[in-house]
């Protein structure tokens, strides 16, 4: 890989969010733990360096609990990102988050099961002096810059986001039952997704910035009377917003802070990783 393919921010596309930057180089970047979900797309944005990743695979071909998060995040990072920005589509979980809203999130329920979750797994370390056991606080999940950035950009846009709220995440690929939807809805939380876990963890493991944009495509089966949400429903939503959605994106990739001195960057220091991280 040239230094011209390196990219300072990646951007992590959800349901139907495939293209993004005009005039874009393919790059195959092989990790560790496998292949990330498709090659990267880098390209240049108002100056800056971008890497995208349809999360999915460009044909939709990966449901989110066979999505390799770990590759994903180490090759954006081997190609130099240190920010990463990732909408998602979600389900509402109150009567006023209907499709369209746009919640940042500030907060992070895990509800997901056997997906691979950290790097710091007991392996054996490179040096071979001791297993990486490694515990990295995740008390905010989210890069307080990129929050902050994205609710300015959102507002500007005329899309008046909800700034904070707790995304749950669920192991998916089928919806939430209405009883499991109430529950999580009585808990508080705001959003229902599939992917925002492990995503937002391993980029903490690596120190990487990381703002969650959640796209609500509809209300969840607890919230809404009818018979449930459907794949085709969130599809049409969010092909719907996609244009608002892109215009979000595109200001908050160029207005993100170039120095980073948020509490994402400096979550290894001082951190024996055990890890040759790119
Ligand atoms: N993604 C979009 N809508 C969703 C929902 N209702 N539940 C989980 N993930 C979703």
């Amino acid at each position: 890989m040239s230094d011209s393919d390196g990219a300072a921010i990646g951007v992590i596309g959800g349901s139907g969010f495939y293209s993004l930057l005009d005039g874009i180089t393919e790059v195959a970047v092989d990790t560790p733990y496998g292949a990330p979900s498709d090659k990267l797309l880098i390209g240049e944005l108002a100056g800056r360096r971008v890497a995208f990743l349809p999360r999915h695979g460009r044909s939709h071909s990966l449901p989110p609990h066979r999505i390799n998060y770990r590759a994903n995040l180490w090759a954006l990072r081997a190609v130099g990102v240190r920010q990463v920005v990732a909408p998602c589509a979600t389900g509402g979980l109150r009567p006023e988050f209907g499709p369209g809203t746009l919640v940042v999130p500030d907060q992070l329920v895990d509800r997901t099961y056997g997906r691979e979750q950290t790097f710091y797994d007991g392996e054996p370390r490179a040096d071979g002096l001791r297993p990486n056991v490694v515990h990295i606080p995740l008390a905010d999940p989210y890069c307080p810059a990129g929050r902050q950035q994205a609710v300015a950009v959102a507002r500007r846009a005329g899309w008046e986001p909800q700034d904070g709220g707790t995304l749950v995440v669920i192991q998916g690929p089928r919806f939430s039952t209405r009883a499991e939807s109430r529950w999580h809805a009585a808990q508080g939380w705001s959003v229902v997704g599939m992917t925002g876990y492990p995503e937002a963890t391993l980029a903490r493991e690596l120190g990487l910035c990381y703002t969650s944009i959640a796209m609500v495509t509809d209300l969840d089966a607890g919230v809404e009377v009818g018979e449930g949400v459907t794949h085709e429903e969130v599809l049409k939503v969010f092909s719907e917003n996609i244009e608002r959605l892109r215009t979000v994106i595109l200001d908050l990739v160029t207005e993100l802070p170039a120095e980073r001195n948020c509490l994402c960057s400096k979550a290894l220091d001082g951190v024996d990783t055990g890890l040759l991280l790119p």
